[in-house]
């Protein structure tokens, strides 16, 4: 633990599939490891990993933080550190021991339209509590603001969500680019997701390596509609036999 823990991150353009793979990854994770503490952290303010992981949160991190907030009677809110450091033991609580992984949702800001002051308490958050696991699975949000605001900054494995499409490719390749800059990952790979046979040699990514090609999963769509998780997936099916792959080439299975 801590100086040897695990933390994944998934990132990509919109809806290419970033929470269903995250949400296989510690499913497969729990599976292969199960002696290992796995945390999966929602850290999409729009919160999605609790139905594809079939688990009901109660207090999202802003909630938590409110609250500590609103207990300060002289008015002077503490440092986020201190803060946080306060109220571990309440992040603790709103974990969910079931299924052998913990769960934490960061949810919404206080402001329409800033996500700042969530990123910031999710960058000590994670450094806080990571060292506690094994494995930590960060699901983001789309596009690069995370990235970009270094909130996934002790990240060691980085995975790229794409679909085949150009435009997520590019936005791929835009943020392994602003990854890099930054020199938050030890190692990066691409999931290709939701692509045919037939248009694998199309497929364009230019900064890093291609884990898997996932096809069309019809299971994992009918099991999204109804709200069904991942872990009631066949393990055989596309999405758990790409994510098993992409894992097993990174070395974590
Ligand atoms: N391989 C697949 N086969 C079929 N459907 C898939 C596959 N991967 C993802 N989906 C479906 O695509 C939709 C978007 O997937 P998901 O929510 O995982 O993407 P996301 O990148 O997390 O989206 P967002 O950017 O909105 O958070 C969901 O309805 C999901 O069930
Ligand atoms: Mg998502």
């Amino acid at each position: 633990m801590g100086e040897d823990t695990k933390i994944l991150t998934v990132a990509g353009k919109g809806g290419v599939g970033k929470t269903s793979i995250s949400a296989a990854m510690v499913r497969i994770l729990s599976e292969e490891h199960p002696e290992a503490s796995i945390l999966a952290i929602d850290a999409d303010p729009a919160i999605g990993l609790t139905t594809a992981l079939g688990v009901e949160p109660t207090d999202t991190l802003d909630d938590i933080r409110k609250k500590i907030v609103n207990s300060v009677e002289d008015g002077h809110p503490k440092e986020a550190i201190e803060m946080l450091n306060e109220a571990r033991f309440r992040i603790f609580d709103t974990m969910l021991e079931e299924k052998k992984f913990s769960f934490l949702a960061i949810g919404r800001p206080e402001a329409a339209g800033c996500y700042c002051k969530v990123n910031s308490y999710l960058k000590e958050v994670i450094s806080l509590l990571a060292n506690d696991f094994d494995y930590v699975i960060i699901d983001g949000e789309a596009g690069i603001e995370q990235i970009n605001r270094r909130v996934m900054e002790k990240v060691t494995h980085l995975f790229l969500i794409t679909d085949p499409s150009r435009k997520g490719c590019k936005v791929v390749d835009i943020i392994k680019r602003v990854a890099d800059e930054l020199v938050m990952y030890d190692k990066c790979g691409v999931i290709v997701n939701r692509v045919k046979e037939e248009s694998i040699p199309f497929v364009k990514v230019e900064t890093a390596e291609i884990l898997a090609y996932i096809p069309e999963d019809k299971a994992h769509a009918d099991n999204d509609i109804k709200g069904i998780s991942v872990f009631d997936l066949p393990s055989d099916s596309p999405v758990m036999a790409g994510t098993r792959k992409a894992l097993s080439k990174m070395q974590l299975i």
